[in-house]
């Protein structure tokens, strides 16, 4: 065993396919797991037979409770060891911007943004935390040509806040908190690393558009269909390409000097765009996640 790697998320997509990819690693270099999610029983059974050591902290992260309380039964079983690495992978998308997670907020930035900064501000730092970004935080042109909207930022209360109204926003105002969610990681990310100092290596990890996961569960079934057709397309990645690419992240060390929310696109390190570089952004994501989580 070679230290212990937190996951969150682990139970499907991406998640499920890097525990795999870290439970099959040869024993000597095969890390310890702790696994934080739901229905957690057939993952870990898939990484023990692996012959990994697996523990299942059962967790809803829409809920600030349970999250609080896994990261209580998480320092109990570390027992004062630090972990190798956190890995922030869940990440879901509400079809419904009107959604509220248990403690009121919008559900996909509760669940992708909040639910982490609270794991990981409830735990002794790790060596490494890899958060989860996704690129949809900026356009492009085949995001325009798909109607996968960018990020439009507001003051992160505003971001938590659930929409209100008779009538669902729709698709594309979904997809615009999914975006805003994950351009908090990358804001929180690089604010993080100042707080944590540079012993921690602090990364931001992109799978690549991995078409047809759990995460499109709630969109329209034509728009998954099509989704699912795209992912047949040379390029287009899958969890079971990405999977062994972030637990790499989480574990190699030619990844040891990653600091500063560097953004790793599957394999290889990115620049961001320079919207995803803000002090005063990031110093007031800081501050407001603080009083969000307190509320
Ligand atoms: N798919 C892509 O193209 C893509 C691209 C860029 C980034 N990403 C990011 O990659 C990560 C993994 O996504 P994926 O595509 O593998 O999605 P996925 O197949 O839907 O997996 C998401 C994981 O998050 C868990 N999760 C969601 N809500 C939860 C909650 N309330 N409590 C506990 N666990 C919860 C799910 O658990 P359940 O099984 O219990 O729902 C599942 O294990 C996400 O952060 C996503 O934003 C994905």
């Amino acid at each position: 065993m070679t230290g212990t790697v937190l996951i969150t998320g682990p139970t499907r997509g991406l998640g499920r396919a890097a525990v795999l990819a870290m439970a099959g690693r040869p024993s000597a270099v095969r890390p310890e797991l702790i696994l934080v999610g739901r229905a957690l029983s057939a993952v870990a059974a898939e990484a023990r037979a692996l012959g990994a050591r697996v523990h299942e902290v059962s967790t809803d992260l829409s809920r600030l409770a349970e999250v609080r309380a896994a990261a209580g039964a998480v320092r109990q079983l570390l027992d004062d060891r630090p972990l190798r690495a956190l890995v922030a992978n869940a990440g879901a998308m509400s079809s419904d911007t009107r959604e509220a997670s248990a403690d009121g907020f919008e559900l996909t930035f509760a669940v992708n943004y909040l639910a982490h900064a609270q794991l990981i501000g409830s735990l002794p730092p790790p060596a490494r935390i890899v958060l989860l970004g996704s690129n949809t935080y900026h356009a492009n042109v085949w995001r325009r040509l798909l109607g996968v909207p960018e990020a439009q930022w507001r003051d992160p209360v505003e971001l938590a806040r659930p929409a209100t109204g008779a009538v669902n926003p729709g698709m594309k105002a979904a997809g615009v908190a999914y975006s805003d969610a994950k351009l908090a990681i990358l804001y929180y990310a690089h604010e993080l690393q100042r707080h944590v100092g540079p012993g921690v290596a602090v990364s931001v990890f992109e799978p690549g558009w991995m078409p047809g996961t759990g995460l499109g569960r709630g969109a329209p079934a034509a728009m998954q269909a099509v989704g699912r057709a795209l992912g047949r397309l040379p390029g287009v990645s899958t969890p079971e390409r990405s999977g062994p690419a972030l637990a790499s992240v989480a574990l190699d060390d030619k990844w040891a000097g990653l600091r500063d929310g560097a953004f790793v696109l599957k394999d290889r390190i990115v620049e961001v765009k320079p919207i995803a570089h803000d002090r005063d952004r990031e110093r007031r994501l800081w501050a407001a996640t603080g009083e969000l989580l307190a509320a």
